[in-house]
C-alpha cells in the first residue's frame, strides 16, 4: 500500500505547504482569469461573488494554513487554569507511533504548549503542578465509529435517535439532530480514556446520514454543538466561500450487507442499485455546478439563473468533491466489493470500512477502491453474532497492518461500551498488531482518519490539549486513567486508582500466534478449532506453579521460582509434580512414550466455566436456523395445552461444535453453563456441559443434566414486576402438579438452586424478602442466587447475610432504567465485587454475548486488579470457576475437573497462551 497512508507529523506539514501552494495558486489562477475577462465582461457584484462561491468548489478541507500559530484553542473555556504535567512517560504518537519521550508536558488555552523541558516561571503560581510520577501519558482516546448521545443510557424510548426509517438513502440526515446531552456514557467513557467520537448515523440506512465529531466534556453552554470539534463552517453545508479558510471535513455514513438490506426488507442488490441512484443525483448535480461555474468563470453571467443545487443532496455533492470523510458499515467480500465499485463508478475516496470482518481476506480488493486504500476498523473479537461476521478474526488486526493497511480499533458504542476502547487495541496487540500500532489505533490514526489529526492523536506542542495519565502501561491489562484532560480540562473530580504492579508499567509481552494468523488465512477465516493431539502422558517442564481445585475454593499446590519445575500428566490427571524423580516413576508407570511440552515458567490452573450468555444453545445469534430458539413466556403468551404443567431444559437444546464454544475452550474455559434461552418472565432448568466436546453423546459432554431452576424478572415485560413475584410466590408456596412443579418443590425445599436473573436493586431487595417469606413457611433454607445483579452492591450487607450470591458482568454497563446505577469502578469507585466481597457475598463473574466466553481469562485477571485488597490468584480463579459453579448448583467432583496448561509469554501483564488441556473426566490430555 502507498507509504504515505499512514500519516507522519512530518507528511502532515508537508501538506499544509501543499495547501498553501494550492491555494496561491488558484489566487493566481482565479487573478488570471479575472484579469483575462475583465475586459470584455466586466463582472458584476452578483458574478465576483459567484466566481468566489465556484472557486470555493474545488477546495480541499483542511485547517487555516496558519492553524498552528495560533496561541489559543476555540475550545478553550475561560477560567480554566495552565497545568504542567511533571516527569511523564509520553507516548507521543509521532515517528508511526514509535516516538516515546520522558520529560513534562505543559497546558495552556486549551492547548499543549510545550512537550519536553521547558521554562515556566511565566506563569507564577497561578500553574498548576501534577507529578505523574514517571506514569504513562497518551493522547486521549479516539474512537471513529459512536453513536454516544444518539443512542444514550440509560436507553429509554424517548431518546433513541440514530436513523431515519425514511429512505435508504438519507444523506441530508444528521447524526447532530439526535444528540442528547444526557448520556451517562459521556462521563463513563471519559473515564476510560475517549476523548473524542466521531458520532455515526445507524446501519439501517445505506446511506444513513451525515455524522458529526464530538468532544465527550461538558461544555458551559450545555448544548449539542458546543461538542462540536470543527463543525463544517455552515452546518446545513460546508460551503464556505464567506470565508479564506478551507472548509473543514465533513463525514458521513453508509452501510452495506444485511443491516440496510434488513431494515426495507430490500436485498444487497436493491441496496447496491439504491447508492448508485442517490450518487447518480448527486453527480448530476454536481456537473450542473461544474457547468455553472465553468460559465461563470469564463465570465458569460448573462442569463446564468440561479446555482445549481439542492439542499438534500449537497452533502452527497461534496462527497463528489472529496470533501467528505466516508465511513463504511460492511462486512462480507461481495459488499465491500459493491464499494468498492461504487466508489471508483462515482470517484469518491473511502475513508474507512467497519466492522469489515472480510477485509483481512481481501485486501487486493481493498487496495482496488479510488484514490487511498481505506482505513479498516474493527473489534478484537466481537464476532460471530451475525452471519456475515461468522469470519471474524482475532488476527485481522495483524493481518491488516502486515499488509500495508490502516488498522483501527472502534466501539461502536453502545454494542461495545466506548470506555473500553482500549481494551480492544490491547486485545489487538496481544494477537499480534504492533505496540505502536495498537496504541495509534485508538489515537493518532484514528483522528487522522477522522481528519482531525493536524489537532488531536498526539502529544505535540501546539495541539489540543487533550491527554490521559495512565496507572500503567496503555497496553498493560486494566489499564485506568488516573486523570484525563480535555482542552486542558481535567476530567475526574477524585479519581479512585489501584496500584498496578511493577510489572504492568512495561509493554506486555505477547504470545506468538503467527501459526495460527497462517492456518487463519489458509482457510477461509474458519480454522479448525480443535485440540491437535491427544496424549496419554504428557511432560510438562519450566512449570512455575499447579493449582487445582478444592470443593470450595481453588488451592495452589506446586510453586517454584526457580527454572525445572516439571509436571506429569496422565490420561488427564495430573500424577505428581516436582523434580525428575517424578519423571522416572511416571515413565515407568505407565510404560508408554511421553510427549514433552516446555511451558517456559507457565502453569496449571483450574479450568474456568462460563455462564450468562447462550452459549452451546447458538452458533449465530441474529440467524434463528441456527440456534435452540426461545421458550415461551408464560404469562404473555398462551402456552399450547400440550405443554401445560412441563419444564424446559436446556440440555434437550445442546448445540456441540459452536465456534464460541471452541474459542472458549481453546482459551482455557471448558464448561458452559447455560439456561434456556428467554425474552422476559419464564422458567426452566439450565445445565453445564463441556465446551470442547463434539456431540452430546460423547463421555463428559454433558457435565450436569440439570443445574439450577433459573428464572428471570425485569422491568420492560409484561406483565407487571408485581405480577411476576406475585407468580413466583405461588410456584414456590404451592407448587403446582405435574413436572414442572416437582421442580419448584425441590428449591423450596432448598436442594435445588433458584437463580433469578435481575439487575435492580429494588427487584433484588424484593427477592431476599420473599426468600425469608418462603423459607419461613416452609421450614427451609433456600438457595437463591442473582444474576446480572448491576445493583447488587447496594445490597451488598443483605445479600452477605442472606447468604444470597451474585453473578455479575466484569464491566457494568447502565444499558437500561433497571441497571443505571452502576459501581463503575476505577477511576469512579471501588468495583463491584470489592463491595460484595466486603460483606462475604459469593461472586462470581458472567458474561452477555456468547463470543465474550472466551475472554473469561482477561476478565479473571482484570478484575482482580480493580479490587483494592489483595485478591490472589487463587481468589481471582475462583470468581471464574468454583464460585460460578457453586452459585449455579454444579457439583463437580474436585477431581474431576478439567485443568488448564498455560505457557508463559516471560515477564507479563498478558495471561500466556493455553497449550493443553487436562481433562480427567475424559481421561486424556489434550494439547493445541
Ligand atoms: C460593487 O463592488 C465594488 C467593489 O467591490 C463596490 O465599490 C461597489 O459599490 C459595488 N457595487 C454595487 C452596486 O454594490
Ligand atoms: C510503522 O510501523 C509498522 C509496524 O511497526 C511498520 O511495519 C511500518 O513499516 C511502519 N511504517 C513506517 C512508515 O515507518
Ligand atoms: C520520575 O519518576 C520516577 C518514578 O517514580 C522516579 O524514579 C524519578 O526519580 C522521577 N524523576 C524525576 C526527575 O522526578
Ligand atoms: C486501596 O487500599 C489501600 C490499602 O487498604 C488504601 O490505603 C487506599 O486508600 C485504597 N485506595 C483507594 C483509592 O481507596
Ligand atoms: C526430587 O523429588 C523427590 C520427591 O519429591 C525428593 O525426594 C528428591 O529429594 C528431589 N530431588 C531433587 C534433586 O531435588
Ligand atoms: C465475613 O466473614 C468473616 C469470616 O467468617 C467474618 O469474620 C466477618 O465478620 C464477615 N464480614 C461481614 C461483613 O459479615
Amino acid at each position: 500500500m502507498d507509504k504515505g497512508y499512514v500519516v507522519s507529523a512530518r507528511t502532515n506539514l508537508s501538506r499544509y505547504k501543499q495547501l498553501l501552494l494550492l491555494t496561491l495558486t488558484s489566487l493566481l489562477c482565479f487573478w488570471f482569469v479575472n484579469a483575462i475577462s475583465k475586459p470584455h465582461h466586466p463582472p458584476s457584484n452578483h458574478s465576483s461573488a459567484l466566481l468566489k462561491r465556484c472557486q470555493s468548489l474545488k477546495q480541499s478541507p483542511g485547517p487555516p494554513v496558519n492553524f498552528h500559530r495560533r496561541r489559543a484553542s476555540d475550545r478553550f473555556e475561560p477560567g480554566t487554569k495552565p497545568t504542567l504535567i511533571k516527569n511523564a512517560t509520553i507516548w507521543t504518537g509521532l515517528n508511526n507511533g514509535t516516538q516515546i519521550l520522558r520529560g513534562d508536558i505543559l497546558l495552556d488555552k486549551g492547548i499543549i504548549m510545550g512537550v519536553g523541558h521547558f521554562g515556566t516561571a511565566s506563569y507564577g503560581n497561578e500553574l498548576v503542578v501534577i507529578d505523574a510520577g514517571g506514569r504513562w501519558v497518551s493522547p486521549g482516546i479516539v474512537d471513529l465509529h459512536s453513536h454516544l448521545g444518539d443512542d444514550p443510557s440509560p436507553e429509554l424510548s424517548g431518546a433513541t435517535d440514530y436513523y431515519s426509517d425514511k429512505g435508504t438513502v438519507v444523506p441530508w440526515m444528521r447524526s447532530l439532530d439526535g444528540l442528547n446531552t444526557h448520556d451517562e456514557s459521556y462521563a463513563l467513557s471519559i473515564s476510560g480514556g475517549v476523548t473524542t467520537s466521531l458520532v455515526l448515523p445507524g446501519s439501517a440506512d445505506a446511506i444513513g446520514g451525515q455524522a458529526y465529531v464530538i468532544k465527550l466534556r461538558k461544555t458551559a453552554e450545555r448544548s449539542p454543538s458546543s461538542m462540536l470539534l470543527e463543525p463544517p463552517y455552515q452546518i446545513n453545508s460546508s460551503n464556505a466561500w464567506e470565508t479564506t479558510n478551507p472548509p473543514r471535513w465533513r463525514h458521513m455514513k453508509h452501510a452495506c450487507g444485511e443491516n440496510p438490506s434488513r431494515v426495507y426488507k430490500a436485498t444487497r442488490m436493491a441496496t447496491i442499485w439504491a447508492f448508485r441512484q442517490g450518487y447518480n443525483k448527486a453527480a448530476q448535480i454536481m456537473k450542473q455546478q461544474d457547468e455553472y461555474c465553468g460559465k461563470v468563470e469564463a465570465g458569460e453571467t448573462k442569463d446564468l439563473g440561479d446555482f445549481p443545487e439542492d439542499l438534500q443532496w449537497e452533502a452527497l455533492v461534496d462527497v463528489l468533491r472529496n470533501k467528505v470523510k466516508v465511513n463504511v458499515h460492511c462486512y462480507e467480500a461481495v459488499d465491500l466489493d459493491g464499494l468498492v465499485r461504487l466508489s471508483n463508478e462515482f470517484k469518491f475516496p473511502i475513508a474507512a470500512f467497519h466492522h469489515a470482518s472480510e477485509t483481512y481476506l481481501t485486501p487486493e480488493l481493498l487496495k482496488r477502491a479510488y484514490g487511498q486504500p481505506p482505513a479498516i476498523a474493527l473489534f478484537a473479537t466481537n464476532a460471530r453474532y451475525k452471519r456475515e461476521a461468522y469470519r471474524g478474526s482475532e488476527f485481522a488486526p495483524r493481518i491488516l497492518a502486515e499488509n500495508g493497511f490502516t488498522v483501527l480499533m472502534k466501539s461502536d458504542h453502545p454494542v461495545l461500551d466506548s470506555r473500553h476502547l482500549l481494551y480492544e487495541a490491547q486485545q489487538a496487540h496481544y494477537y499480534g498488531l504492533p505496540e505502536n500500532l495498537a496504541l495509534a489505533s485508538v489515537t493518532s490514526n484514528s483522528a487522522e482518519v477522522m481528519g482531525m489529526g493536524h489537532r488531536i492523536g498526539y502529544i505535540r506542542k501546539g495541539w489540543d490539549a487533550d491527554l490521559v495519565i495512565w496507572d500503567s502501561h496503555p497496553l498493560a491489562l486494566g489499564a485506568t486513567p488516573v486523570q484525563v484532560f480535555i482542552d486542558g480540562i481535567p476530567q475526574l473530580d477524585s479519581p479512585y486508582v489501584s496500584t498496578k504492579p511493577p510489572l504492568f508499567h512495561k509493554t506486555p509481552k505477547v504470545p506468538n500466534f503467527d501459526k495460527e494468523a497462517e492456518l487463519t488465512l489458509a482457510y477461509d477465516g474458519l480454522p479448525p478449532l480443535r485440540p491437535i493431539k491427544e496424549a496419554e502422558v504428557v511432560i510438562f517442564t519450566n512449570v512455575s506453579s499447579v493449582f487445582v481445585r478444592s470443593s470450595t475454593a481453588v488451592e495452589s499446590i506446586y510453586s517454584t521460582t526457580t527454572s525445572g519445575g516439571i509436571v506429569v500428566a496422565h490420561n488427564g490427571q495430573i500424577l505428581c509434580t516436582g523434580n525428575t524423580t517424578c519423571i522416572q516413576d511416571a515413565v515407568r508407570d505407565a510404560n508408554v512414550k511421553a510427549v514433552t511440552v516446555d511451558l517456559n515458567g507457565g502453569s496449571i490452573e483450574p479450568a474456568l466455566t462460563s455462564y450468562g450468555a447462550p452459549l452451546g444453545l447458538e452458533h449465530i445469534n441474529q440467524e434463528p436456523s441456527t440456534n435452540d430458539g426461545f421458550m415461551f413466556e408464560p404469562l404473555s403468551q398462551r402456552i399450547p395445552k400440550l405443554l401445560e404443567g412441563s419444564i424446559v431444559r436446556a440440555v434437550d437444546g445442546l448445540l456441540f461444535d459452536t465456534r464460541d464454544a471452541l474459542y472458549a475452550y481453546r482459551a482455557g474455559v471448558t464448561t458452559g453453563i447455560t439456561a434456556p434461552n428467554h425474552y422476559g418472565f419464564s422458567f426452566g432448568l439450565a445445565t453445564a456441559f463441556s465446551t470442547g466436546a463434539s456431540h452430546k453423546l460423547e463421555a463428559g459432554a454433558v457435565i450436569q443434566e440439570v443445574t439450577a431452576l433459573h428464572t428471570a424478572i425485569g422491568f420492560d415485560d409484561t406483565p407487571s414486576v408485581s405480577t411476576q413475584i406475585a407468580t413466583l410466590r405461588k410456584l414456590l408456596l404451592s407448587p403446582p402438579e405435574g413436572p414442572a412443579g416437582v421442580w419448584f418443590k425441590r428449591v423450596s425445599e432448598g436442594s435445588l438452586t433458584l437463580v433469578v436473573e435481575t439487575h435492580s436493586a429494588d427487584i433484588i431487595a424484593t427477592v431476599i424478602a420473599l426468600k425469608a417469606e418462603i423459607e419461613a413457611a416452609k421450614k427451609s433454607k433456600i438457595r437463591l442466587t442473582i444474576s446480572g445483579a448491576n445493583e447488587a452492591h447496594l445490597l451488598a450487607e443483605y445479600l452477605g447475610r442472606a447468604e444470597v450470591g451474585v453473578l455479575i458482568f466484569p464491566r457494568p454497563f447502565p444499558t437500561s432504567w433497571d441497571r443505571r446505577r452502576i459501581a463503575p469502578g476505577p477511576p469512579l469507585s471501588p468495583n463491584a465485587v470489592q463491595q460484595l466481597i466486603a460483606h462475604n457475598v459469593t461472586v462470581g463473574l458472567m458474561i452477555a454475548e456468547i463470543w465474550d466466553a472466551r475472554n473469561l481469562p482477561f476478565d479473571l485477571a482484570w478484575t482482580s486488579l480493580d479490587v483494592n485488597v489483595t485478591l490472589g490468584r487463587e481468589e481471582a480463579l475462583a470468581l471464574g470457576s468454583v464460585n460460578v459453579e457453586k452459585l449455579l448448583g454444579v457439583e463437580v467432583e474436585a477431581q474431576y475437573a478439567d485443568l488448564v496448561v498455560r505457557e508463559s509469554n516471560g515477564e507479563s501483564s498478558f495471561e500466556g497462551k493455553v497449550v493443553g488441556i487436562l481433562s480427567p473426566r475424559r481421561g486424556v490430555v489434550e494439547l493445541f
